[in-house]
């Protein structure tokens, strides 16, 4: 909810905000908290974080149809401000296309951000440049794991994706990142009180000076001096 009020006031502040969304099941409960607030997103624009490669934009599990099964077709967001990789073309067809909306379009206002098990932002993986931007990116196997519960199979779970690079990410003005559950908590703690690695991609937010952390209490377990409840 309070990510959702968040965005809420972005929009507020700036109808025609332009905001990075992400995916992913912690996400689910922004989508509905922001459907139920009856907000108009009309004028704002919206450019997503990632695509798997290989699943075209009607796939069920792809993220075209997620944003808009979840939350786009809600909220009369225009479609021709609805934004998100082609992961059913030629990736460097798509990567040049979606770099060229962004230059048009962007600076990204606010940035939603979910975090892998693995520190992961979007799809940029351990070892992932500070200074990449869109590109094309081969998940992890542990992504492919913590993945392979929206798919059929773990081998239905496609292998590359096209991401905003972290120099993208960090492009953006205001960034919301949003981790529940134990699952990552090492991840979090790593993310703000860890050393800034590229093994922890997240640890780059640190970098930026404009961060808001939300997290349970399962996601906080492992910070020091973080009672647990
Ligand atoms: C995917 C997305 C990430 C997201 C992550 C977390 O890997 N590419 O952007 O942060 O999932 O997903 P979940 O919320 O399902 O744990």
């Amino acid at each position: 909810m309070h990510t959702a009020t968040l965005i809420a006031e972005q929009v507020h502040l700036k109808s025609s905000s332009v905001i990075g969304w992400a995916t992913g099941g912690t996400m689910l409960g922004v989508y509905r908290s922001l459907r139920d607030m009856n907000l108009s997103f009309q004028h704002t624009r919206a450019f997503n974080l990632d695509e798997y490669i290989g699943l075209p934009a009607a796939h069920p599990q792809s993220y075209h149809h997620y944003m808009r099964h979840n939350f786009f077709d809600h909220v009369g967001m225009p479609e021709a401000q609805c934004h998100i990789p082609d992961g059913g073309c030629d990736p460097e067809h798509a990567i040049a296309k979606y770099e060229a909306l962004l230059a048009a379009h962007g600076p990204i206002d606010l940035q939603l951000l979910g975090l892998g098990k693995n520190g992961h932002i979007g799809f940029n993986e351990p070892g992932a440049s500070f200074n990449g931007t869109v590109h094309k990116t081969v998940l992890s196997p542990t992504t492919i794991e913590a993945n392979a519960r929206y798919f059929e199979a773990s081998t239905d779970v496609p292998r590359e994706a096209i991401t905003m690079g972290i120099k993208t990410i960090l492009s953006a003005r205001k960034i919301v990142l949003l981790a529940c559950g134990h699952a990552k908590a090492d991840a979090v703690a790593e993310m703000i009180e860890g050393v800034m690695s590229i093994t922890c991609p997240a640890t780059a937010l640190q970098l930026h000076d404009d961060v808001t952390i939300v997290l349970d209490s399962a996601a906080a377990s492992e910070l020091q001096g973080c009672e647990p409840s």
